[in-house]
C-alpha cells in the first residue's frame, strides 16, 4: 500500500512544502468554477491550480475563501493557490498582472506564480522573472516557477536569475513524457508539475490503459493520475463534476507496479493535447 495521501506534501527549494495533488480549473466558467473548487476542497484537496489566462481567479479566490471561513479548524495557509502570468510583457507589466491577480484572488498571497509559457523571447521572459522575484521580496508571492518551458528555456533562467525556479508545469502523461525536460529539472531542483494528467480524456480507451484499469480496479482516469503521481509529479487533474473530482481523489490506495510502470513509460508518442510551447525561441 503506498504511503502516499490526498494530503501529502513535497518540499520546495525555498522549503516550503506544496500538496503533490490538486484541481485545475482550466476551461471552467465562473459558477462551475466556484462550484468546482468548493466539492474539491470538501473532498481534501488543497491545492487550487488558476491562472490569469482562465478568467476565473476572482471565483477560485472566493471559493477558497468562503470555504476556509465556515470550516471549522481551517485557515488560509492550509491552501495552496496557483496562478500564472498570462503573457511575457515587460517588467512593468508582469508587475501590474500579478497585482490583478492578488485583487481577484482576495487571499493577500499567490503561493506559487508561474510564467505561463516561454513565447515572447528571452528578453521578455527576464524581465517577467525579474518582477517575480521582486514580489517574492516583498513577500505577495511565496514561490515562483515557470511554465510549458523547455531546456534550453530553463538553462536560460538558471544561468541568469537570481531565485532560482521552483517549478515547471508542463503537460507529462504516459503519451508524453518529456524525459529530457525532466530529467534537467530533477537534476536542478525543479519539482514538475504534470498538466493534461488526463490526456483530457482521449487515451481512456488504450488497450494498455483499459488492461491496467481492470488488473487495478481502478477506472482509466484513476490509473493515468496515479501514474504520474508515483513519478512524483505535482497532479493536477480538472473536472466541473462533483462525482469524477471525487473519483479522480480515490486514487492513493493502490500502487501501480514497477514493472507496468515501464509499461505505461513505454507509451510515450508525444502526444499534444493542447498547447505545445517548449520550443519557442
Ligand atoms: N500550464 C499550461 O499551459 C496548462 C495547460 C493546460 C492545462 N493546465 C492545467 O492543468 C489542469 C488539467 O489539465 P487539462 O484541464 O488540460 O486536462 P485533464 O485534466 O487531462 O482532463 C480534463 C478532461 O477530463 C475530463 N475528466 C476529468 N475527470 C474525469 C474522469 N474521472 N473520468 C472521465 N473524464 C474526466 C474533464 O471533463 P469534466 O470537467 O466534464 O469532468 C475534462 O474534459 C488544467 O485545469 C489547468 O489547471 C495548464
Amino acid at each position: 500500500m503506498s504511503a502516499l495521501s490526498i494530503t501529502s506534501t513535497l518540499t520546495l527549494r525555498n522549503g516550503i512544502k506544496m500538496p503533490r495533488f490538486g484541481l485545475g480549473v482550466y476551461e471552467m466558467s465562473g459558477q462551475q468554477c466556484t462550484k468546482s473548487v468548493t466539492w474539491a476542497l470538501e473532498q481534501g484537496y488543497r491545492l487550487i491550480d488558476s491562472a490569469e489566462w482562465y478568467e476565473n481567479e476572482e471565483e477560485s479566490g472566493a471559493a477558497i475563501r468562503k470555504w476556509v471561513d465556515s470550516t471549522p479548524g481551517a485557515s488560509r495557509s492550509s491552501i495552496f493557490y496557483v496562478s500564472k502570468l498570462k503573457s511575457n510583457r515587460g517588467y512593468q507589466a508582469t508587475k501590474s498582472s500579478i497585482q490583478e491577480s492578488l485583487d481577484k484572488c482576495g487571499l493577500g498571497y499567490i503561493d506559487l506564480y508561474l510564467i505561463h509559457s516561454p513565447h515572447s523571447g528571452k528578453q521578455k521572459r527576464l524581465e517577467s522573472w525579474k518582477a517575480m522575484e521582486e514580489a517574492v521580496d516583498s513577500g505577495v508571492i511565496r514561490s515562483i516557477g515557470v511554465s510549458n518551458y523547455g531546456t534550453k528555456h530553463i538553462r536560460e533562467l538558471l544561468d541568469a536569475c537570481r531565485i532560482k525556479p521552483c517549478i515547471n508545469q508542463v503537460d507529462l502523461h504516459p503519451f508524453m513524457t518529456r524525459t529530457d525536460i525532466v530529467k534537467l529539472c530533477r537534476d536542478n531542483d525543479i519539482h514538475l508539475m504534470a498538466w493534461g494528467p488526463l490526456v483530457r480524456g482521449e487515451k481512456f480507451d488504450h488497450p494498455v490503459i483499459v488492461s491496467m484499469s481492470k488488473k487495478y480496479g481502478k477506472s482509466p482516469a484513476q490509473i493515468l493520475l496515479r501514474w504520474g503521481l508515483q513519478h512524483d509529479f505535482i497532479t493536477i487533474p480538472k473536472s466541473v463534476s462533483k462525482d469524477r473530482i471525487i473519483q479522480n481523489s480515490q486514487v492513493f490506495d493502490i500502487n501501480i507496479e514497477p514493472e507496468d510502470m515501464k509499461v505505461m513509460d513505454a507509451l510515450d508518442e508525444y502526444f499534444v493535447t493542447d498547447w505545445d510551447p517548449t520550443k519557442a525561441d
